[in-house]
């Protein structure tokens, strides 16, 4: 991972195998690389823009901070391949094959004829089992809430459920014994009650989901993680530049020199104008890394969170908090976590950042209306130094455009508790 005169050498795992690239291209997603270059088509091509899921891939990251491994699921056909320095990336070749052995989530979702032209499939063995190496025994809940942005257009959802939720330990309904027949379907008669119900699988047949086998997170990203000096990465491609800074300092000073240069989190926005627009972004800023942008700082009158989270992460933290007070003191952070539900896809919740959101200066939409309502602020940095600013109807000034000015950088947004209504 030594840097070279024109550039940086990207460096990250793809299946438990190390990948290097020398003159990574800021355009190339993962999907592009994973499909052109290493062809492995497993990963599908669908709509291209985060929309229907097929593309799914698993992304590890190691924490230094909490030394912890976290799995996410996400979109190839919007991960820009420059982002994936240090991580390690799960595809479905990964997970199994009819060559060596199926995973568990492959032949499950098959057995229950949850695959028909087999397009959404590796999209939605992939989504599973990202949940599966996050939660082993998951709810029915989380079930659907990991398929949540993979689209099918021939099977129908049934006989997918139907074999996803094989995992769950819960029987919350008659479905749980993997017959088909749903007790949400309506009345049975006497009659139908009483026929005989074929069974499409015999859940005793299946392979045990063992965690033990699964691919383990590369030791050589651990180490590297550990001991790498922060310092600024840069891939330059022939066309634009991607810089990722080390520090806030210097991400101040680079959007000082380029107040124009987007800063690029979950590449949800910026990434499809790229893609369908031909828009051209000569300098692109990745803050990944830097940390003041992921601190969440608690107070007497709310919580101060890091524009870099992800939405995923906004929400856990808000669900955290939630029995931590008492009703009254929550009514933003239940109405938040309540919206978090609605934008977007699991996949691309999993990516986009909390001030991304914010910068995409929807004032209708996403969680910009919840955010005016609850009376939140943003904190700013620039070279001229901070301001709060309240993310009122006054902080957006058109569809796409806010009040702050092109070098100033959104560090944390505010979230008050609530007060009782007298
Ligand atoms: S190809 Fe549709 S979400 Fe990626
Ligand atoms: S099986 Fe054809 S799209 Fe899902």
């Amino acid at each position: 991972m030594s840097a070279e005169k024109e550039g940086d050498t990207l460096c990250f795992f793809i299946n438990g195998k190390k990948v290097t690239v020398s003159h990574a291209e800021p355009e190339t997603t993962l999907l592009s690389f994973l499909r052109e270059e290493l062809r492995l088509t497993g990963t599908k091509y669908g709509c291209g823009g985060g929309g229907c899921g097929a593309c799914t891939v698993m992304v590890s990251r190691y924490q230094p901070a909490t030394k912890t491994i976290t799995h996410y699921s996400a979109n190839a056909c919007l991960l820009p391949l420059c982002q994936l320095h240090g991580a390690a990336v799960t595809t479905v070749e990964g997970v199994g094959s009819t060559r060596t052995r199926i995973h568990p989530v492959q032949e499950r979702i098959a057995k229950a004829h949850g695959s028909q032209c087999g397009f959404c499939s590796p999209g939605m063995v992939m989504s599973i089992y990202t949940l599966l190496r996050n939660r082993p025994q998951p709810a029915m809940d989380d079930i659907t809430h990991a398929l949540q942005g993979n689209l099918c257009r021939c099977t129908g959802y049934r006989p997918i459920i139907d074999g996803c939720r094989t995992f769950c330990q819960e029987a919350d309904c008659c479905q749980a014994n993997g017959a088909g027949d749903c007790c949400l379907d309506g009345e049975e008669t006497l009659e139908e009650t009483q026929r005989e119900k074929p069974e499409l699988f015999d859940k005793r047949e299946f392979l045990p989901l063992d965690p033990t086998q699964e691919l383990i997170f590369p030791p050589e990203l651990i180490l590297w993680a550990e001991r790498a000096p922060p310092q600024t990465l840069t891939f330059r491609g022939e066309r634009m530049m991607w810089v990722s800074p080390a520090s806030l300092e210097e991400l101040v000073q680079l959007k000082t020199r380029n107040p124009e240069a987007p800063l690029v989190m979950g590449n949800t926005n910026i990434g499809p104008d790229i893609k369908f627009k031909g828009v051209l972004h000569p300098l692109i800023i990745s803050p990944t890394r830097v940390l003041d942008l992921f601190e969440v700082t608690q107070t007497p009158h709310g919580v101060w969170v890091g524009a870099g989270c992800s939405l995923t992460e906004v929400r856990s933290l808000l669900e955290k908090l939630l029995p931590q007070f008492p009703e009254e003191k929550t009514e933003v952070f239940r109405a938040l976590s309540q919206q978090l539900g609605n934008v977007g896809s699991l996949q691309i919740r999993n990516v986009a950042s909390l001030g991304g959101n914010i910068m995409s200066a929807y004032p209708n939409s996403d969680l910009n209306p919840v955010l005016a309502a609850g009376n939140c602020k943003v904190s700013v940095i620039s070279n001229g130094g901070k301001r709060e600013v309240p993310l009122n109807r006054d902080f957006f000034v058109s569809f796409g455009k806010t009040i702050l000015k092109p070098e100033e950088i959104v560090v944390s947004v505010f979230i008050p508790f609530s007060r009782k209504i007298e």
